[in-house]
């Protein structure tokens, strides 16, 4: 069995930076503290270098089956582990919609064979599959994934009795997109009217208002409280929601909430520059909005940093407000970024570890990874808070080109990547080999 020391890193993990070697053997952690490499142990030196466990995104869109001209599993998850992510979530709205164990059956077959980090996949409820729902289990699926509002891929769940039956009767956490979809015909109709197609980009904070989001977490909440559901309310983007989440640590909550990259970085400031590349929904909103999401990483009402990583081509982007699709591409930059923020001053590297690796797992029970642990797999990503990482259109490896971020460089670097105990992404490339990743497995509270 391979063996491989890890010498002179800091080790991030569980509330803490301290030095430590770290001993892998095969695909898990062996040891971690002092002790000397054992005889035929490969050695890689860490020196002024942060150890980190690989990054857990749990929502991501790598479009397969079905609309692999914008990305694909094996595109997407190459982009991943340079970017230091090393397992993640893949949503339901592919072509066909993932909705039925057969659809699952079919996307696990596609990760085994393409896939380059470890991987799980979203249930998509329908206003139709409840049954389906109630029978997916730990082994065909993450969670359940619920459009309480209307987004790329058409999946809007509005029936009042079928959301009283997910929140009911799913045996795995409802992971809930919300935004109040008649409120935001309404706006969009009163944007017509003023401005025919040629409605601005920057009115999208104002059509998927606020007050849209508030209204459909709001009810998530509520329904999730009267079901005693284990609710995760993805990508909040707004101050007021906020006060529906408490404080305090995840091993205690039932309802959780994400906030996603682009909504701790952008404002709406942002679309002057940046125009449809930044369209997603829910829409990036206000400049007090950003600084409450940020307050709330610090404060733990936030629990999860993920990506919502939505790749779409150029040519799409290029279309007119009501044509050019919601998403943008961000799985290979989310660990920089994040790092960018802490060298401002935002989060410590703690806190960073804390809802990109560790608090994933614990949602989701993945099990034995998102930590630095003896006995766990060895997912870890080194980082260089000293190199910076600049990002251009040929730093980008995402299918469809191109990065809301290039021409920015974010201080800190991806350095190592290391999947299932083998290095996968050094000096700046990808480790030519064998694929590595496998499917993850959970064990939901
Ligand atoms: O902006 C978004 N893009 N939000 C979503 O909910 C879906 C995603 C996509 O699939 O493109």
């Amino acid at each position: 069995m391979s063996q491989l020391q890890l010498v002179n890193a800091q080790l991030v993990n569980e509330g803490r930076i301290f030095a430590a070697d770290v001993l892998i053997r095969g695909d898990r952690i062996e040891r971690i503290g002092p002790g000397a490499a054992p005889r035929g142990a490969t050695v890689i030196d860490l020196t002024g270098k942060h150890l980190l466990p690989g990054l857990i995104d749990d929502q991501v869109h790598c479009r397969e089956p079905g609309l692999t001209h914008k990305a694909t599993l094996a595109t997407e998850s190459l982009a991943a582990l340079c970017g230091g992510v090393t397992s993640f979530l893949d949503m339901p709205n592919t072509q066909p919609p993932t909705v039925d164990r057969a659809a699952l059956a079919a996307k696990r077959r596609i990760a085994a064979a393409s896939c380059h980090v470890n991987y799980g996949f979203y249930l998509g409820a329908t206003n139709g599959n409840l049954e389906e729902i109630k029978q997916v289990g730990p082994t065909d699926a993450c969670g359940i994934k619920v459009f309480m509002g209307a987004s790329t891929g058409n999946m809007l769940v509005d029936d009042p009795a079928t959301l009283e039956g997910i929140f009911a009767g799913a045996r795995l956490p409802v992971a809930t997109h919300c935004e109040y979809s008649p409120l935001i015909r309404e706006n969009e109709q009163r944007y017509r009217e003023r401005y025919g197609e040629a409605v601005p980009i920057a009115a999208h904070a104002e059509i998927r208002s606020a007050e849209a989001c508030y209204r459909s977490s709001s009810l998530a909440v509520s329904l999730a409280k009267r079901h005693g559901t284990r609710l995760h309310v993805l990508h909040l983007t707004t101050a007021r929601e906020l006060d529906l989440f408490e404080r305090g640590p995840i091993e205690q909550k039932r309802i959780t909430a994400e906030v996603c990259a682009h909504h701790l970085w952008f404002d709406e400031s942002s679309y002057a520059t940046l125009g449809a590349k930044i369209k997603c929904n829910p829409a990036i909103k206000t400049m007090a909005d950003r600084a409450a999401l940020r307050a709330a990483v610090v404060d733990d009402r936030i629990d999860v940093i993920a990506t919502d990583h939505a790749p779409h081509t150029l040519e799409e982007k290029a279309r007119s407000y009501f044509e050019a699709p919601s998403g943008l591409p961000l799985v290979q930059h989310c660990l920089p970024l994040l790092l960018e923020q802490h060298a401002q001053g935002l989060y410590s590297l703690p806190k960073i570890v804390e809802k990109a690796a560790h608090n994933p797992a614990l949602l989701f029970g993945i099990v034995e990874r998102g930590f630095i642990r003896e006995g766990y797999f060895a997912d870890l990503v080194a980082v260089d808070l000293r190199s910076a990482t600049r990002v251009d259109a040929a730093q980008v490896r995402y299918k469809c080109g191109w990065s809301p971020f290039e021409g920015l460089s974010f201080r800190g670097a991806v350095a190592l990547t290391l999947l299932n105990g083998v290095p996968v992404y050094r000096d700046g490339q990808p480790v030519e080999g064998p694929r590595q990743a496998r499917p993850l497995e959970f064990r939901p509270r």
